[in-house]
């Protein structure tokens, strides 16, 4: 295989730690939350220059919604003001907005906002996928009951009503923070994704951290079940 067949064109990302970052600091929880914005916008703008098709970022999940409403209400606060000031950015840089996850039951202004990005970074030509209200389990149920009332529930139909249809077949998992499990994020996607967990907290991840995990991703061998 050569090098450039080797390389990932779809990464995701479970951005976890921000509460152990803020806590390792005396600081409140909103300032990790706030910071894990920082280390996004980095990684946005990195992403383009590592020749990534595409990267996913899990923001929210569907089970998020069992934390304190304080806690819930700095996490949407933080999401509004990041489309406000990003979204020039992400045109001018060609990044295509994507949301997985059902972000319509998110209040109705990051919606209406949402909408008008989603419009807006339509031409982009790399995709930034961010999971809001997501949860796999009710992706794929949301799937299969749509493949079932068009005919036969199969792999190929089950796949063609996930989410992530548009988006390449992922190739790398990476979560931060040392927790080695996929807390109901992309389960039917990474049947073959390559995993990396690295101890680094979200707030502090950087390019050069992505770089690290794109380089050792490389060198691995992946056999799809083949030899
Ligand atoms: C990840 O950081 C951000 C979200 C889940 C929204 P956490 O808030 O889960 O941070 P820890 O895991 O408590 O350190
Ligand atoms: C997963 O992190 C969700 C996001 C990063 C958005 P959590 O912190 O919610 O996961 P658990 O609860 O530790 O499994
Ligand atoms: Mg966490």
């Amino acid at each position: 295989m050569s090098s450039a067949e080797k390389r990932a064109r779809h990464v995701a990302v479970i951005m976890d730690g921000n509460g152990r970052w803020a806590k390792r600091k005396g600081l409140p929880r909103a300032l990790g939350h706030k910071n894990g914005v920082e280390a996004v916008r980095a990684l946005v703008r990195g992403c383009g220059d590592l020749g990534l098709e595409c990267l996913t970022l899990y923001a929210f999940s569907s089970e998020n919604w069992k934390r304190p409403e304080e806690e819930i209400n700095d996490l949407m606060g933080l999401m509004r003001r990041f489309i406000k000031s990003d979204l020039q950015e992400f045109i001018d840089n060609g990044v295509r907005l994507k949301i997985i996850g059902d972000y319509k039951a998110l209040e109705p202004d990051i919606v209406a906002l949402i909408d008008d990005a989603l419009e807006k970074t339509a031409g982009g030509t790399h995709t930034v996928a961010v999971a809001l209200n997501y949860g796999s389990q009710q992706e794929i149920v949301r799937a299969a009951n749509k493949a079932a009332a068009t005919g036969a529930i199969t792999e190929e139909s089950l796949a063609a009503n996930l989410d992530t249809v548009d988006l390449p077949p992922l190739d790398l998992l990476i979560r931060t923070s040392g927790e080695v499990r996929l807390s109901n994020f992309l389960l039917w996607q990474c049947a073959y994704a390559e995993m990396h967990f690295t101890e680094v907290l979200w707030p502090d991840f950087t390019v050069d951290h992505l770089k690290a995990a794109l380089d050792e991703f490389e060198g691995r061998e992946r056999r799809y079940g083949g030899r």
